[in-house]
């Protein structure tokens, strides 16, 4: 029997599948929202501020919780972008978010990187030289504000994402609240085995983004390798008679990581999720394991000229 949910540090159950949102298009992502939470069983949707798409989603989830489907039974994550970790900051950018998502509570909220840049630059602060402008404001002063959305009902857990095994070990130092989860890049291609096991040591759930390898950025990393069309992968696909995505999904599963795929396509969302059906087998499980190739698809550097990964 397959685990479909993962047990919190906080004593919460999170999903371990939910529909991803980032590059969901505007237009398109409330009706991937419903029909993802209506026709297909989805109970975990991931959001984030900088997607630029809360309120669409925030209208879709006011339609499916007034028609049948209960708040209480979808877990809903949000994150803090990095011009909100100023302390003074941090409450107003989650009731924003509360506010756009229309709701009154996230599950899970996650400081989005492990930086912070100055408020009044906005939401992608380029200086002079083409790179990120810092603001003076350490983690730990944003985590403890993050700590008092707990204390104030608003969120239930908080957690991180992109942090790495040195950026948690120093949170260790001073935090008695663990982050629940810390949301990482995670596929065959970039595996990251030992910052897994050290999350599972300490008991932070581990979230993959861009499963599949974001395909849809693209247009950012283009020279890199397809996951989607990897020989092996395509080889298990039709060795187990699913596609390629579902593959990917599976193995994910299987190592005991909570995945969001993200899609806007109505048989790709339902296909994401029809992954409860088969195992793969631990042979193939370990050939999978030989493609780490420790690629990122998704690299702030090409963004923020920041050394954040290196
Ligand atoms: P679309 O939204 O048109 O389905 P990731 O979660 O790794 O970032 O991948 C998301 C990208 O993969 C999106 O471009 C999405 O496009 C595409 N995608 C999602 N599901 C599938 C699937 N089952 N097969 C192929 N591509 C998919």
């Amino acid at each position: 029997m397959d685990k479909l949910y993962v047990m919190l540090n906080t004593g919460f159950k999170m999903p371990c599948l939910g529909l991803g949102t980032w590059k969901s298009e505007s237009g398109l992502v409330g009706d991937a929202i419903k029909h993802a939470l209506v026709n297909c069983g989805y109970k975990h949707v991931d959001c984030a501020y900088i997607y630029q798409n809360e309120k669409e989603i925030g209208e879709a989830f006011s339609s499916v919780f007034s028609n049948g489907i209960k708040r209480d039974d979808v877990f809903v994550t949000s994150k803090l972008w990095n011009n909100s970790h100023d302390p003074n900051d941090v409450e107003k950018a989650c009731r924003d978010t509360l506010i756009d998502l229309k709701l009154d509570y996230l599950d899970l909220y996650l400081m989005h990187w492990g930086l912070a840049t100055p408020v009044s630059k906005g939401s992608s602060p380029k200086g002079k030289n083409g790179k990120y402008d810092l603001a003076p404001i350490s983690v730990r002063e944003t985590w403890e504000a993050m700590e008092n959305l707990v204390k104030k009902g608003l969120v239930k857990s908080i957690g991180v994402a992109n942090f790495t095994g040195a950026m948690l070990i120093d949170m260790l130092s001073y935090t008695k609240t663990v982050p629940a989860v810390n949301q990482i890049e995670l596929h065959p291609y970039l595996q990251q085995e030992r910052l897994i096991e050290f999350c599972n040591d300490v008991g932070i759930a581990v979230t993959a983004y861009s499963p599949l390898g974001s395909p849809g950025n693209s247009i950012d990393r283009a020279e890199l390798p397809v996951l989607l069309d990897d020989l092996l992968i395509i080889k298990l696909a039709h060795k187990y008679d699913k596609s390629s995505a579902q593959i990917l999904i599976r193995w994910g599963l299987q190592r005991d990581t909570i995945l969001i795929p993200k899609s806007v396509n109505f048989d790709r969302i339902l296909e994401n999720i029809s992954v409860f059906d088969f195992v793969i087998d631990s042979g193939d499980m370990d050939s999978i394991s030989r493609l780490d190739k420790k690629m990122r698809y998704v690299d702030l550097w090409d963004w923020s000229g920041l050394p954040y990964f290196d």
